[in-house]
């Protein structure tokens, strides 16, 4: 335990409200389909180009340093071990090398903790991925019946839609009772992170949040809360995230009422 406390500044007080985990863990209601392969692709060597490597064709390349060149972009599918290739770049959500950040606290009895970094951060490097229990909808409304959703809510649902819209895929990640450091990062409106979904073999996506712009040693790390579930509307608990163009509110969670892998 003392090691998270070096790495990340976890401390054991912090450690009585939930279970330190690496990688999520996955409810058993998630339906056995979520969890089907995606084909890997067939190059020869790194893969470079888009038109011949079905795992970058729609994707974001990374540069040959990790890094995201259009950080506005979503959707990343790295590649697998069902792909052919080799010395491959397309790996670094896998790979999990991350800067070193770490939990302090805010200052601010409400806001609690917060996650700043110890070294400056270049734009479009990943940081860290959002890791707890990955959790159907109808699980998700019912831990929002039972929770305080106004006071460290740890629940982030994200959907995207392919195609026609007709095909939506929901994911909703608990942090509450087992997470990573990326539990204690707040929500900011002008924030230095963003949310990635990067698909690493299988159908269910992983959370991750990579560096919008180039961020100072010291700087507090945040991303938006606001999904289409969480709009930042004025019933939101007050906002404490210090920027110039601050919209007054945390976004507020309603999670979609369909029923979702
Ligand atoms: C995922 S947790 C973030 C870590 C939290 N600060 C802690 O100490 O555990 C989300 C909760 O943190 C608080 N929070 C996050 N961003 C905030 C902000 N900008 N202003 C005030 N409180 C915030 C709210 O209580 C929110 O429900
Ligand atoms: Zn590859
Ligand atoms: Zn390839
Ligand atoms: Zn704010």
């Amino acid at each position: 335990m003392s090691n998270l406390s070096e790495l990340f500044g976890i401390s054991t007080e912090m450690l009585k409200e939930f279970e330190y985990i690496d990688e999520c863990v996955f409810s058993t209601e998630i339906k056995e389909e979520a969890f089907d392969e995606l084909l890997g692709c067939n190059c020869n060597g790194p893969c470079v180009s888009k038109d011949e490597c079905a795992c970058l064709k729609f994707n974001q390349v990374y540069d040959s340093n990790g890094i995201l060149a259009d950080v506005t972009k979503n959707g990343i599918i790295e590649c697998s071990d069902r792909c052919k290739c080799h010395n491959c770049v397309n790996k670094v959500v896998q790979n999990g090398k991350i800067p070193k950040i770490k939990v302090i606290h805010s200052g601010d009895l409400n806001k609690r903790y917060q996650v700043i970094t110890e070294e400056p951060i270049p734009q479009g490097t990943f940081v860290a991925e959002y890791v707890g229990e990955v959790i159907t909808v109808k699980e998700a409304h019912e831990r929002l019946l039972t929770q305080n959703t106004y006071k460290n809510n740890y629940l982030f649902c994200i959907d995207e839609e392919f195609f026609d819209k007709k095909n939506e895929i929901v994911t909703c990640i608990d942090a509450r009772e087992y997470g990573n450091i990326t539990r204690f990062i707040n929500h900011g409106c002008e924030p230095n992170l963003e949310i990635k979904l990067v698909r690493t073999g299988i159908i269910i996506p992983r959370l991750t949040l990579f560096s919008k712009r180039d961020i100072l040693m010291g700087e507090e790390l945040s991303y938006n809360y606001g999904t289409d579930f969480a709009p930042n509307l004025a019933e939101g608990p007050p906002c404490k995230c210090g920027a110039n163009r601050c919209c007054g509110n945390l976004p507020f969670s309603k999670i979609p009422s369909i029923q979702t892998s």
